[in-house]
Protein backbone atom coordinates (compact mmCIF):
# COMPACT_ATOMS: atom_id res chain seq x y z
CA UNK A 1 0.00 0.00 0.00
CA UNK A 2 1.82 3.73 -1.11
CA UNK A 3 2.02 5.37 2.06
CA UNK A 4 3.31 8.74 0.33
CA UNK A 5 -0.24 10.01 -0.36
CA UNK A 6 -2.54 11.62 2.07
CA UNK A 7 -5.16 9.46 3.47
CA UNK A 8 -8.56 9.74 1.36
CA UNK A 9 -10.53 10.63 4.77
CA UNK A 10 -8.47 13.22 5.46
CA UNK A 11 -10.06 15.55 2.99
CA UNK A 12 -14.18 14.59 4.78
CA UNK A 13 -12.67 16.98 7.92
CA UNK A 14 -14.59 20.01 7.87
CA UNK A 15 -17.30 21.94 5.55
CA UNK A 16 -20.02 20.54 7.86
CA UNK A 17 -23.52 21.15 7.02
CA UNK A 18 -25.39 24.02 8.70
CA UNK A 19 -29.15 23.35 9.23
CA UNK A 20 -32.27 26.27 10.29
CA UNK A 21 -33.72 24.22 13.64
CA UNK A 22 -37.54 24.58 12.63
CA UNK A 23 -39.49 22.45 15.45
CA UNK A 24 -38.79 24.32 18.93
CA UNK A 25 -40.12 27.56 19.76
CA UNK A 26 -37.03 30.31 18.97
CA UNK A 27 -38.41 33.52 20.00
CA UNK A 28 -37.98 36.05 17.43
CA UNK A 29 -34.65 35.06 16.66
CA UNK A 30 -33.37 32.65 13.80
CA UNK A 31 -31.50 29.37 15.16
CA UNK A 32 -28.86 27.44 13.53
CA UNK A 33 -26.84 24.20 13.84
CA UNK A 34 -23.76 23.34 12.54
CA UNK A 35 -23.49 19.40 12.32
CA UNK A 36 -19.89 18.70 13.26
CA UNK A 37 -21.32 14.82 14.01
CA UNK A 38 -20.85 14.64 10.17
CA UNK A 39 -17.41 14.47 10.41
CA UNK A 40 -15.81 11.24 9.54
CA UNK A 41 -15.00 10.43 12.83
CA UNK A 42 -18.36 11.91 14.37
CA UNK A 43 -17.19 15.23 15.62
CA UNK A 44 -15.80 18.82 15.96
CA UNK A 45 -12.44 17.30 17.24
CA UNK A 46 -11.83 15.70 13.97
CA UNK A 47 -10.59 19.25 13.01
CA UNK A 48 -8.27 20.01 15.65
CA UNK A 49 -7.09 16.25 15.02
CA UNK A 50 -5.93 16.85 11.73
CA UNK A 51 -4.55 20.50 12.61
CA UNK A 52 -2.19 19.25 15.79
CA UNK A 53 -0.96 16.54 13.92
CA UNK A 54 -0.23 18.41 10.82
CA UNK A 55 1.20 21.08 12.83
CA UNK A 56 3.83 18.67 14.81
CA UNK A 57 4.72 17.28 11.61
CA UNK A 58 5.64 20.71 10.25
CA UNK A 59 7.38 22.09 12.96
CA UNK A 60 9.55 18.45 13.70
CA UNK A 61 7.31 17.31 17.08
CA UNK A 62 5.90 14.16 14.97
CA UNK A 63 8.54 12.45 12.72
CA UNK A 64 7.54 8.78 10.79
CA UNK A 65 7.58 5.87 13.56
CA UNK A 66 6.43 8.79 16.23
CA UNK A 67 3.78 7.80 18.45
CA UNK A 68 0.42 10.46 19.54
CA UNK A 69 0.23 10.91 23.28
CA UNK A 70 -3.47 12.55 24.48
CA UNK A 71 -4.89 12.67 27.78
CA UNK A 72 -8.82 13.10 26.18
CA UNK A 73 -12.71 12.63 27.25
CA UNK A 74 -12.57 10.85 24.00
CA UNK A 75 -13.84 12.85 20.91
CA UNK A 76 -10.52 14.30 20.47
CA UNK A 77 -8.70 10.90 20.71
CA UNK A 78 -10.93 9.57 17.82
CA UNK A 79 -10.07 12.25 15.74
CA UNK A 80 -6.13 12.07 16.52
CA UNK A 81 -7.13 8.18 16.38
CA UNK A 82 -8.83 8.99 12.84
CA UNK A 83 -5.61 11.34 11.18
CA UNK A 84 -2.94 9.45 13.70
CA UNK A 85 -3.69 6.26 12.40
CA UNK A 86 -3.93 7.07 8.17
CA UNK A 87 -0.59 8.59 8.97
CA UNK A 88 0.97 5.59 10.05
CA UNK A 89 1.43 6.66 13.75
CA UNK A 90 0.97 4.69 16.88
CA UNK A 91 -1.59 6.60 19.32
CA UNK A 92 -2.15 6.09 22.73
CA UNK A 93 -4.83 7.68 24.93
CA UNK A 94 -5.61 8.05 28.53
CA UNK A 95 -9.21 8.29 28.98
CA UNK A 96 -11.62 8.80 32.28
CA UNK A 97 -13.53 6.21 33.43
CA UNK A 98 -17.00 7.95 33.12
CA UNK A 99 -16.57 7.85 28.89
CA UNK A 100 -19.12 5.86 27.20
CA UNK A 101 -18.41 1.95 26.17
CA UNK A 102 -19.37 3.16 22.48
CA UNK A 103 -16.23 5.85 22.21
CA UNK A 104 -13.79 3.52 23.97
CA UNK A 105 -14.58 0.62 21.79
CA UNK A 106 -14.48 3.32 18.45
CA UNK A 107 -11.02 4.38 19.37
CA UNK A 108 -9.56 0.49 20.04
CA UNK A 109 -11.42 -0.02 16.29
CA UNK A 110 -9.25 2.12 14.69
CA UNK A 111 -6.17 0.82 16.71
CA UNK A 112 -4.99 3.62 19.27
CA UNK A 113 -4.00 2.13 22.77
CA UNK A 114 -6.40 3.53 25.61
CA UNK A 115 -5.40 3.85 29.01
CA UNK A 116 -8.32 4.32 31.31
CA UNK A 117 -7.99 6.17 34.74
CA UNK A 118 -10.18 7.42 37.41
CA UNK A 119 -12.21 10.83 36.50
CA UNK A 120 -13.41 11.14 40.20
CA UNK A 121 -10.14 12.90 40.91
CA UNK A 122 -8.87 16.58 39.91
CA UNK A 123 -6.59 18.10 38.52
CA UNK A 124 -2.66 17.44 40.48
CA UNK A 125 -3.94 13.76 41.19
CA UNK A 126 -1.49 11.24 39.92
CA UNK A 127 -4.35 9.08 38.51
CA UNK A 128 -6.00 12.47 36.59
CA UNK A 129 -6.23 11.93 32.90
CA UNK A 130 -3.86 14.60 31.55
CA UNK A 131 -0.77 13.78 34.44
CA UNK A 132 -1.20 9.98 33.11
CA UNK A 133 -1.28 11.83 29.45
CA UNK A 134 2.10 13.64 30.49
CA UNK A 135 3.98 10.89 32.31
CA UNK A 136 3.48 8.69 29.47
CA UNK A 137 4.37 10.98 26.93
CA UNK A 138 7.61 11.42 28.49
CA UNK A 139 8.30 8.35 29.17
CA UNK A 140 7.33 6.69 25.35
CA UNK A 141 10.36 7.58 23.17
CA UNK A 142 9.45 9.59 19.67
CA UNK A 143 6.32 10.49 21.99
CA UNK A 144 4.35 14.12 20.55
CA UNK A 145 1.80 14.96 23.35
CA UNK A 146 -1.03 16.90 21.26
CA UNK A 147 -1.83 18.39 24.76
CA UNK A 148 -5.29 19.85 23.40
CA UNK A 149 -5.51 22.14 26.31
CA UNK A 150 -2.28 24.41 26.46
CA UNK A 151 -1.67 23.50 22.06
CA UNK A 152 -2.21 26.64 19.80
CA UNK A 153 -3.13 24.60 16.98
CA UNK A 154 -6.01 23.84 18.42
CA UNK A 155 -8.18 27.04 18.74
CA UNK A 156 -6.38 27.95 15.25
CA UNK A 157 -8.19 25.17 13.86
CA UNK A 158 -11.61 26.97 14.75
CA UNK A 159 -10.00 30.09 13.59
CA UNK A 160 -9.15 28.71 10.21
CA UNK A 161 -11.96 26.20 9.53
CA UNK A 162 -15.29 26.30 11.72
CA UNK A 163 -15.44 30.41 11.99
CA UNK A 164 -14.98 30.86 8.57
CA UNK A 165 -17.00 28.35 7.15
CA UNK A 166 -20.09 29.51 9.20
CA UNK A 167 -19.57 32.92 8.31
CA UNK A 168 -20.29 31.73 5.17
CA UNK A 169 -22.91 29.60 5.46
CA UNK A 170 -24.69 32.69 7.57
CA UNK A 171 -24.36 34.99 4.66
CA UNK A 172 -21.91 37.26 7.02
CA UNK A 173 -25.04 37.78 9.42
CA UNK A 174 -25.22 36.32 12.50
CA UNK A 175 -25.13 37.96 15.53
CA UNK A 176 -24.35 34.95 18.42
CA UNK A 177 -22.74 31.46 18.56
CA UNK A 178 -23.83 28.61 21.68
CA UNK A 179 -20.70 26.92 22.29
CA UNK A 180 -19.67 24.62 25.62
CA UNK A 181 -15.85 24.62 26.47
CA UNK A 182 -14.46 21.66 27.01
CA UNK A 183 -10.46 22.57 26.34
CA UNK A 184 -11.70 26.22 24.87
CA UNK A 185 -10.10 25.75 21.65
CA UNK A 186 -13.79 26.33 19.83
CA UNK A 187 -14.90 28.98 21.37
CA UNK A 188 -11.14 30.88 21.44
CA UNK A 189 -11.18 30.31 17.56
CA UNK A 190 -14.15 31.71 16.92
CA UNK A 191 -13.60 34.70 19.42
CA UNK A 192 -10.46 35.96 17.45
CA UNK A 193 -11.83 35.19 14.10
CA UNK A 194 -15.40 36.88 14.70
CA UNK A 195 -13.51 39.76 16.45
CA UNK A 196 -11.86 40.90 13.35
CA UNK A 197 -14.77 40.58 10.94
CA UNK A 198 -18.01 40.76 13.03
CA UNK A 199 -16.72 42.77 16.55
CA UNK A 200 -20.77 42.71 17.43
CA UNK A 201 -20.97 39.30 17.40
CA UNK A 202 -21.54 37.54 21.27
CA UNK A 203 -20.98 34.49 22.50
CA UNK A 204 -23.32 32.46 24.66
CA UNK A 205 -21.65 30.05 27.00
CA UNK A 206 -23.63 26.37 27.48
CA UNK A 207 -22.25 25.02 30.80
CA UNK A 208 -23.36 21.89 32.38
CA UNK A 209 -24.03 22.74 36.47
CA UNK A 210 -21.47 22.02 38.21
CA UNK A 211 -18.82 23.08 35.66
CA UNK A 212 -16.87 26.00 36.80
CA UNK A 213 -16.92 27.94 33.28
CA UNK A 214 -20.47 29.83 33.89
CA UNK A 215 -19.58 31.33 36.83
CA UNK A 216 -16.33 32.17 35.95
CA UNK A 217 -17.29 33.85 33.23
CA UNK A 218 -19.83 36.13 34.81
CA UNK A 219 -18.17 37.34 38.07
CA UNK A 220 -14.20 36.01 37.64
CA UNK A 221 -14.68 33.92 40.80
CA UNK A 222 -13.39 30.01 40.44
CA UNK A 223 -16.36 28.43 42.51
CA UNK A 224 -15.95 24.49 43.67
CA UNK A 225 -16.68 21.88 40.57
CA UNK A 226 -19.11 19.30 41.12
CA UNK A 227 -20.05 16.33 39.31
CA UNK A 228 -21.99 16.08 35.77
CA UNK A 229 -22.57 13.49 32.98
CA UNK A 230 -22.69 15.25 30.11
CA UNK A 231 -19.60 14.52 28.17
CA UNK A 232 -17.01 16.63 25.96
CA UNK A 233 -17.88 20.05 27.86
CA UNK A 234 -17.53 21.47 31.45
CA UNK A 235 -14.43 22.06 33.29
CA UNK A 236 -13.17 21.79 36.73
CA UNK A 237 -10.52 24.33 35.98
CA UNK A 238 -10.35 27.10 33.48
CA UNK A 239 -8.23 26.01 30.47
CA UNK A 240 -5.27 28.22 29.90
CA UNK A 241 -5.87 28.89 26.06
CA UNK A 242 -9.86 29.83 26.60
CA UNK A 243 -10.68 33.52 25.54
CA UNK A 244 -13.60 34.74 27.13
CA UNK A 245 -13.47 38.19 25.81
CA UNK A 246 -16.41 37.99 23.51
CA UNK A 247 -18.56 36.00 26.74
CA UNK A 248 -22.01 37.74 26.57
CA UNK A 249 -23.97 35.15 28.97
CA UNK A 250 -23.52 31.89 30.22
CA UNK A 251 -26.03 29.70 31.15
CA UNK A 252 -25.53 26.78 33.42
CA UNK A 253 -27.86 23.44 32.32
CA UNK A 254 -28.25 20.57 34.34
CA UNK A 255 -27.95 16.87 32.99
CA UNK A 256 -31.48 16.12 33.04
CA UNK A 257 -32.13 19.58 30.80
CA UNK A 258 -29.53 18.28 28.71
CA UNK A 259 -30.50 14.46 27.85
CA UNK A 260 -34.24 15.64 27.57
CA UNK A 261 -33.08 18.34 24.78
CA UNK A 262 -30.94 15.75 22.91
CA UNK A 263 -33.82 13.65 23.54
CA UNK A 264 -36.48 16.43 21.80
CA UNK A 265 -34.00 17.51 19.04
CA UNK A 266 -33.97 13.59 17.68
CA UNK A 267 -37.64 13.14 18.35
CA UNK A 268 -38.52 17.14 16.14
CA UNK A 269 -35.98 17.12 14.07
CA UNK A 270 -34.36 14.28 13.26
CA UNK A 271 -30.78 15.00 14.48
CA UNK A 272 -29.13 12.01 16.57
CA UNK A 273 -26.97 14.09 18.84
CA UNK A 274 -23.93 13.60 21.75
CA UNK A 275 -25.10 14.60 25.44
CA UNK A 276 -23.30 18.29 24.75
CA UNK A 277 -25.55 18.71 22.24
CA UNK A 278 -28.48 18.42 24.57
CA UNK A 279 -26.80 21.44 26.73
CA UNK A 280 -25.90 23.37 24.03
CA UNK A 281 -29.78 23.40 22.40
CA UNK A 282 -31.24 24.20 25.97
CA UNK A 283 -28.90 27.03 26.45
CA UNK A 284 -29.69 28.74 23.03
CA UNK A 285 -33.66 28.31 22.94
CA UNK A 286 -33.47 30.10 26.30
CA UNK A 287 -31.44 32.53 25.08
CA UNK A 288 -32.99 32.53 21.21
CA UNK A 289 -36.36 33.37 23.86
CA UNK A 290 -34.93 35.85 26.02
CA UNK A 291 -34.05 37.92 23.25
CA UNK A 292 -36.43 41.38 22.35
CA UNK A 293 -34.77 41.79 18.58
CA UNK A 294 -34.69 39.08 15.57
CA UNK A 295 -30.98 37.71 15.89
CA UNK A 296 -29.43 34.91 14.22
CA UNK A 297 -27.88 32.15 16.26
CA UNK A 298 -26.03 29.55 15.80
CA UNK A 299 -25.11 26.21 17.93
CA UNK A 300 -23.39 22.92 17.34
CA UNK A 301 -24.16 19.13 17.25
CA UNK A 302 -20.12 18.99 18.29
CA UNK A 303 -20.65 14.84 18.32
CA UNK A 304 -22.44 12.22 17.35
CA UNK A 305 -25.51 10.10 19.39
CA UNK A 306 -24.29 7.21 18.04
CA UNK A 307 -22.05 6.67 21.17
CA UNK A 308 -24.72 7.82 23.28
CA UNK A 309 -27.09 5.20 23.08
CA UNK A 310 -26.68 3.48 26.03
CA UNK A 311 -26.76 6.15 28.15
CA UNK A 312 -28.59 9.30 27.09
CA UNK A 313 -30.85 7.02 24.43
CA UNK A 314 -31.17 4.51 26.82
CA UNK A 315 -34.13 4.93 29.24
CA UNK A 316 -33.16 1.97 31.66
CA UNK A 317 -29.58 4.08 32.12
CA UNK A 318 -31.54 7.06 32.18
CA UNK A 319 -34.01 6.16 34.72
CA UNK A 320 -30.88 4.37 36.70
CA UNK A 321 -29.01 7.61 36.49
CA UNK A 322 -32.73 9.63 38.04
CA UNK A 323 -32.90 11.08 34.84
CA UNK A 324 -36.02 10.25 33.45
CA UNK A 325 -38.82 10.22 35.93
CA UNK A 326 -40.81 6.53 36.12
CA UNK A 327 -43.97 5.86 38.14
CA UNK A 328 -43.25 5.55 41.96
CA UNK A 329 -45.16 2.70 43.80
CA UNK A 330 -43.52 3.13 47.63
CA UNK A 331 -42.48 -0.70 47.68
CA UNK A 332 -40.43 -3.08 46.09
CA UNK A 333 -41.54 -2.19 43.11
CA UNK A 334 -39.02 0.96 42.98
CA UNK A 335 -36.14 -1.65 43.04
CA UNK A 336 -37.01 -3.95 40.14
CA UNK A 337 -34.45 -2.64 36.97
CA UNK A 338 -37.20 -3.83 33.92
CA UNK A 339 -40.77 -3.83 35.04
CA UNK A 340 -43.16 -5.86 33.27
CA UNK A 341 -45.72 -3.13 32.81
CA UNK A 342 -43.43 -0.83 31.29
CA UNK A 343 -42.48 -3.62 28.61
CA UNK A 344 -38.96 -3.86 30.16
CA UNK A 345 -39.25 -7.36 30.74
CA UNK A 346 -37.12 -10.08 28.81
CA UNK A 347 -38.89 -13.32 29.04
CA UNK A 348 -39.21 -16.94 27.29
CA UNK A 349 -42.11 -18.98 27.09
CA UNK A 350 -41.92 -22.76 28.25
CA UNK A 351 -41.96 -24.28 24.74
CA UNK A 352 -39.35 -22.07 23.92
CA UNK A 353 -36.05 -23.60 23.60
CA UNK A 354 -33.04 -23.39 25.65
CA UNK A 355 -31.26 -21.87 22.80
CA UNK A 356 -33.82 -19.43 22.98
CA UNK A 357 -33.77 -18.50 26.44
CA UNK A 358 -28.91 -18.69 26.52
CA UNK A 359 -29.55 -16.09 23.54
CA UNK A 360 -31.56 -14.17 25.35
CA UNK A 361 -29.81 -13.93 28.56
CA UNK A 362 -26.59 -13.13 26.43
CA UNK A 363 -28.20 -10.45 24.36
CA UNK A 364 -29.68 -8.97 27.44
CA UNK A 365 -27.00 -9.25 29.76
CA UNK A 366 -28.96 -11.02 32.09
CA UNK A 367 -28.30 -14.33 34.08
CA UNK A 368 -31.82 -15.98 34.66
CA UNK A 369 -35.27 -15.05 33.01
CA UNK A 370 -38.60 -15.28 34.30
CA UNK A 371 -40.90 -18.01 32.26
CA UNK A 372 -44.07 -16.24 31.61
CA UNK A 373 -47.62 -17.37 29.89
CA UNK A 374 -49.97 -15.01 29.18
CA UNK A 375 -48.33 -12.62 31.78
CA UNK A 376 -48.35 -15.04 34.31
CA UNK A 377 -45.44 -16.81 35.87
CA UNK A 378 -44.84 -20.11 35.55
CA UNK A 379 -41.04 -20.51 36.08
CA UNK A 380 -37.75 -18.90 36.68
CA UNK A 381 -34.26 -20.66 34.93
CA UNK A 382 -31.42 -19.47 35.44
CA UNK A 383 -27.43 -20.12 33.84
CA UNK A 384 -27.31 -23.12 36.20
CA UNK A 385 -30.22 -24.80 35.29
CA UNK A 386 -29.00 -24.33 31.64
CA UNK A 387 -25.67 -25.65 32.16
CA UNK A 388 -27.10 -28.43 34.04
CA UNK A 389 -29.30 -29.72 30.88
CA UNK A 390 -26.64 -29.01 28.48
CA UNK A 391 -23.32 -29.86 29.92
CA UNK A 392 -23.21 -33.69 28.30
CA UNK A 393 -25.26 -33.12 25.59
CA UNK A 394 -25.32 -29.76 23.68
CA UNK A 395 -28.26 -31.27 21.52
CA UNK A 396 -30.28 -30.39 24.40
CA UNK A 397 -30.18 -26.84 23.58
CA UNK A 398 -33.09 -28.37 21.35
CA UNK A 399 -34.97 -29.41 24.56
CA UNK A 400 -37.52 -27.05 25.61
CA UNK A 401 -37.72 -24.22 28.55
CA UNK A 402 -40.03 -26.56 30.59
CA UNK A 403 -37.46 -28.84 31.03
CA UNK A 404 -35.30 -26.91 33.02
CA UNK A 405 -37.05 -24.31 34.74
CA UNK A 406 -37.70 -24.09 38.39
CA UNK A 407 -41.45 -24.22 38.02
CA UNK A 408 -42.27 -23.37 41.82
CA UNK A 409 -40.38 -20.56 42.26
CA UNK A 410 -40.79 -18.49 45.36
CA UNK A 411 -42.28 -14.91 45.29
CA UNK A 412 -42.56 -12.03 47.08
CA UNK A 413 -45.61 -9.55 47.21
CA UNK A 414 -44.84 -5.88 46.57
CA UNK A 415 -45.54 -5.16 49.78
CA UNK A 416 -42.94 -7.21 51.55
CA UNK A 417 -40.08 -5.34 53.74
CA UNK A 418 -36.50 -4.61 52.16
CA UNK A 419 -35.31 -7.29 55.12
CA UNK A 420 -37.35 -9.99 53.49
CA UNK A 421 -36.03 -8.72 50.11
CA UNK A 422 -32.60 -9.32 51.81
CA UNK A 423 -33.19 -12.84 53.04
CA UNK A 424 -34.08 -13.86 49.93
CA UNK A 425 -30.83 -12.43 48.21
CA UNK A 426 -28.63 -13.79 50.82
CA UNK A 427 -29.71 -17.31 49.81
CA UNK A 428 -28.47 -16.60 46.54
CA UNK A 429 -31.51 -16.36 44.88
CA UNK A 430 -33.19 -13.68 43.01
CA UNK A 431 -36.64 -12.24 44.43
CA UNK A 432 -39.20 -12.37 41.92
CA UNK A 433 -41.91 -9.85 42.55
CA UNK A 434 -45.34 -11.26 41.77
CA UNK A 435 -48.98 -11.20 42.95
CA UNK A 436 -52.54 -12.19 42.67
CA UNK A 437 -52.31 -8.84 39.56
CA UNK A 438 -49.24 -11.23 37.97
CA UNK A 439 -46.02 -10.23 37.50
CA UNK A 440 -44.18 -7.45 38.21
CA UNK A 441 -40.27 -8.39 37.64
CA UNK A 442 -37.02 -9.44 39.08
CA UNK A 443 -34.60 -7.94 41.76
CA UNK A 444 -31.14 -8.69 41.83
CA UNK A 445 -28.20 -8.29 44.09
CA UNK A 446 -26.94 -5.63 41.57
CA UNK A 447 -30.73 -4.29 41.92
CA UNK A 448 -30.44 -3.81 45.37
CA UNK A 449 -27.03 -2.16 45.39
CA UNK A 450 -28.12 0.59 42.78
CA UNK A 451 -30.92 0.94 44.67
CA UNK A 452 -28.85 1.56 48.29
CA UNK A 453 -26.49 4.10 45.72
CA UNK A 454 -29.53 6.10 45.32
CA UNK A 455 -29.88 6.81 48.84
CA UNK A 456 -26.57 8.02 48.80
CA UNK A 457 -26.30 11.64 49.43
C1 LIG B 1 -18.78 16.93 22.61
C2 LIG B 1 -18.03 18.23 22.55
N1 LIG B 1 -16.72 18.21 22.44
C3 LIG B 1 -16.04 19.37 22.38
C4 LIG B 1 -16.63 20.59 22.43
C5 LIG B 1 -15.84 21.85 22.37
O1 LIG B 1 -14.73 21.61 23.00
P1 LIG B 1 -13.47 22.53 23.07
O2 LIG B 1 -13.78 23.57 24.10
O3 LIG B 1 -12.44 21.57 23.54
O4 LIG B 1 -13.18 23.10 21.74
C6 LIG B 1 -17.95 20.66 22.55
C7 LIG B 1 -18.57 21.96 22.59
O5 LIG B 1 -19.72 22.16 22.67
C8 LIG B 1 -18.67 19.45 22.63
O6 LIG B 1 -19.98 19.48 22.74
Amino acid sequence: MPNDTRPAVLELIGNTPLVRVSRFDTGLCTLFLKLECQNPGGSIKDRIGLAMIDTAERDGRLKPGGTIVEATAGNTGLGLALVGRAKGYRVVLVVPDKMSTEKILHLKAMGAEVHITRSDVGKGHPEYYQDVAARLAAEIPQAFFADQFNNPANPLAHECSTAPELWAQTNHDLDAIVVGVGSAGTLTGLTRFFRRVQPNLGMVLADPVGSVMAEYSRSGTLGTPGAWAVEGIGEDFVPSIADLSSVRCAYSISDEESFDHARQLLRAEGILGGSSTGTLLAAALRYCREQTTPQRVVSFVCDTGTRYLSKVYNDQWMTDQGLLQRARYGDLRDLIARRFAEGGVVSVGPGDTLLTAFQRMRLADLSQLPVLVDGQLVGLIDESDLLLSVHADASCFRAPVSSAMTDTPETLAPAASLHELEAVLDRGLVAIVADHSGFHGLITRFDLLNHLRKTLT
